[in-house]
């Protein structure tokens, strides 16, 4: 079960890799627009962050732009095609020269099934977007991954362009391997109204014991994880 961030903003990257929690990122065109960077600044930047799985979106003469990539990032890079005819022909021939491909913009299991022929490692489907247009995402991811586990398929489901915290859950839940997600979203998993309350009555009465109570250790003044360091 791996968690990806969907961006290309390198220090909000940053920031969440240090979780340790972080297990890959994925981008886009639009993703890299929105970040004015030059694509491969943003690539160099998270390889030698240590970011084990990055997904490039690959556009014009993607053979050649997948080939330039796989030789500049080796085992980090992953490359994303979309799923059309060329799209997968990409996909075969470096699948069989041992590149990671990631088939995006899926929509149904059908094109999970050309993907997974064609070698895939990732497929992706877009489940905010099928949300949009009155199909249900997860049920998608599910049925994908139904005909994958029949058939004993090893192309991983990567669901993605999710819109909150509830389908991460959920997406898992329907047999996604990998969710990709707006850093918002990772954020969002932490939280929990009753988390947040139970905190506020921890904290309260370990300062209210710790005045009648107990002299704690002169290094135990943090509160609950505001810095672990000093545990
Ligand atoms: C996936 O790899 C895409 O980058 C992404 O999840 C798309 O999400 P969106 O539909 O929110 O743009």
């Amino acid at each position: 079960m791996k968690i990806f961030l969907d961006t290309a903003d390198v220090p909000t990257i940053l920031k969440h890799f240090e979780t340790g929690l972080i297990d890959g990122i994925t981008t886009n065109p639009s993703l890299i627009k929105k970040s004015g960077r030059d694509p491969l600044d943003v690539y160099r930047e998270l390889m030698i962050a240590g970011v084990p799985d990055i997904s490039m979106e690959v556009v014009e003469d993607m053979e050649f732009e997948a080939r330039r990539l796989a030789a500049e990032f080796g085992e980090v890079c992953t490359i994303k095609v979309p799923c059309t005819p060329e799209g997968l022909k990409v996909c075969k021939q470096l699948s069989d020269d041992g590149v990671r491909v990631n088939v995006t913009l899926i929509f149904n299991a059908a094109q999970a099934i050309l993907s997974a022929k064609a070698g895939a490692t990732y497929v992706s489907p877009f489940i905010g977007r099928l949300d949009d247009n009155s199909v249900a995402g997860l049920e998608v991811v599910r049925s994908i991954s139904e005909v994958y586990r029949v058939q004993n398929v090893k192309t991983q489901i990567l669901a993605a362009s999710i819109r909150d915290v509830y389908k991460v859950s959920r997406a898992y839940w329907n047999g996604a391997h990998i969710v990709t997600m707006p850093p918002k979203i990772f954020e969002g998993m932490y939280k929990h109204i009753l988390t947040d309350k139970g905190l506020e009555i921890f904290d309260k009465d370990y300062q209210d014991s710790k005045k009648s109570v107990f002299n704690p250790p002169p290094f135990a003044t943090t509160k609950h994880g505001k810095d672990l360091d000093s545990f």
